[in-house]
């Protein structure tokens, strides 16, 4: 077993708070191995330079004063406080162009590195699992994304800064909501996963919370629901609501809306209105709710990193570097029972690599499961879902 590596880090898709903070923890722990270690820009897109001669690999070496700041902020360390990632980070999918693989595999072959540490989602876990198997790399795969959707792991590093900033703008909304007595439409962010939703609508106090894994799309039923489930609202007095909407949930025309928020609240307006005209139930003024949408978009990937972020981000980067030590290489860190572990990718590829080909999220919302079952005990409108337990408690 070799004593000195030579390691590379990347970052690959969308960023998400706590990127840095892992790179920050390899480095300095791989600093107190003496091995060396290269930070890839850009995603894979750094090999193809390395490869094309844009850089030397010397250029890309990381060591503990490598992002030293003027004045007396000294070293790495302030990197764990910072979102975004310091290497960049693309999601550009599948390299189509075989020219573009060959010098994948040919700048990582230049640096002569013994492992690979990967930061990414489900999706760039696909593509670099299979660069890896063409080009032989030993490859360590980190799990990052707000959308807490990579399978096998309970959290991904991103998940907690994103829920908390959700949190907070559901609690800020509130009180603009109140006096206005509006109808807040909220837009949450997750891909095809309803977690960040369900559980920054739990935390921020959502009256309404729709995620895909529940209501696929919005139905005549599910708008209906929503408003008499206002009007319910108003008859004890409260005269505003927050509706949060996970953004994998569909129109009524069974299409991706990249403006679904929107589109809720102009129905939900739309739909007062005919309950009142039609029907001869008091409705409380229905037929006056003003309502508004806001979409969150990328703030909720952006902000000072949580604690718990910083924490899981320093574990798995200590671990993936412990498991290069042990020569233990294609594996997925994983969050598992309040510990860190790992889980061979090559068990784990296959139902991925199927996800992918279904188009289906590889780690949804368990519909019952405790988070849902926890929104139904506070009696927050979840939808008109199929599965309403008869003990929600158990
Ligand atoms: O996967 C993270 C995520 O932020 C999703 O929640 C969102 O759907 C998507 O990325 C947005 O991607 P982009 O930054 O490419 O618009």
């Amino acid at each position: 077993m070799k004593n000195q590596k030579k390691i590379g880090i990347l970052t690959s898709g969308g960023d998400c708070p706590g990127l840095n903070a892992i790179i920050r923890a390899v480095v300095k722990y791989a600093n107190i191995k003496e091995w060396e270690i290269f930070g890839i820009p850009r995603g894979t897109d750094g090999f193809i330079d390395v490869a094309r001669g844009k850089v030397q690999g010397d250029d890309l070496k990381l060591q503990p004063h490598g992002y030293d700041v003027p004045g007396v902020l000294q070293g790495l360390d302030i990197l764990q406080f910072m979102s975004g990632s310091v290497l960049g980070s693309l999601s550009r999918g599948n390299p189509k162009d075989e020219n573009v693989t060959k010098d994948i595999l040919e700048g990582y072959k230049i640096l002569e590195l013994d492992a690979l540490i990967a930061i990414g989602g489900d999706g760039s876990l696909d593509i670099i699992y299979d660069l890896a198997k063409k080009g032989n790399w030993n490859l360590v795969v980190i799990p990052k994304t707000i959308d807490n959707d990579v399978a096998f792991t309970e959290r991904s590093v991103g998940f907690d800064t994103a829920r908390n900033t959700v949190t907070q703008a559901l609690y800020d909304l509130t009180f603009t909501a109140a006096s206005h007595e509006r109808i807040m439409v909220v837009q949450v962010m997750g891909r095809d996963a309803g977690h960040l939703a369900l559980h920054s609508g739990i935390a921020g106090g959502a009256d309404c919370i729709l995620i895909s894994e529940l209501t696929p799309k919005l139905t005549e039923k599910t708008i209906e629901g929503i408003c008499k489930y206002i009007a319910k609202l108003r008859k004890d007095r409260r005269k505003f609501a927050l509706v949060v909407i996970a953004e994998g949930v569909q129109g009524l025309d069974n299409k991706k809306d990249p403006y679904i928020a929107e589109t809720l609240a102009n129905l939900i307006t739309e739909y007062s209105h005919r309950l009142c005209l039609n029907d001869n139930v008091n409705y409380e003024d229905l037929d006056q709710v003003d309502t508004r949408a806001t979409i969150l978009g990328h703030l909720q990937r952006c902000g000072v990193p949580s604690s718990f972020d910083r924490i899981l981000a320093t574990v798995f980067g200590i671990k993936a570097v412990h498991l290069i030590e042990e020569e233990r290489y294609n594996r997925l860190v994983i969050w598992q029972n309040g510990s860190v572990e790992s889980k061979s990718l090559e068990q784990i590829m296959p139902m991925i690599k199927w996800c992918h080909q279904e188009q289906t999220c590889p780690s949804p919302v368990d519909p019952e499961g405790f988070m849902v079952r926890t929104a139904l005990s506070l009696g927050i409108y979840i939808g008109e879902s199929h599965f309403y337990p008869d003990n929600i408690s158990s």
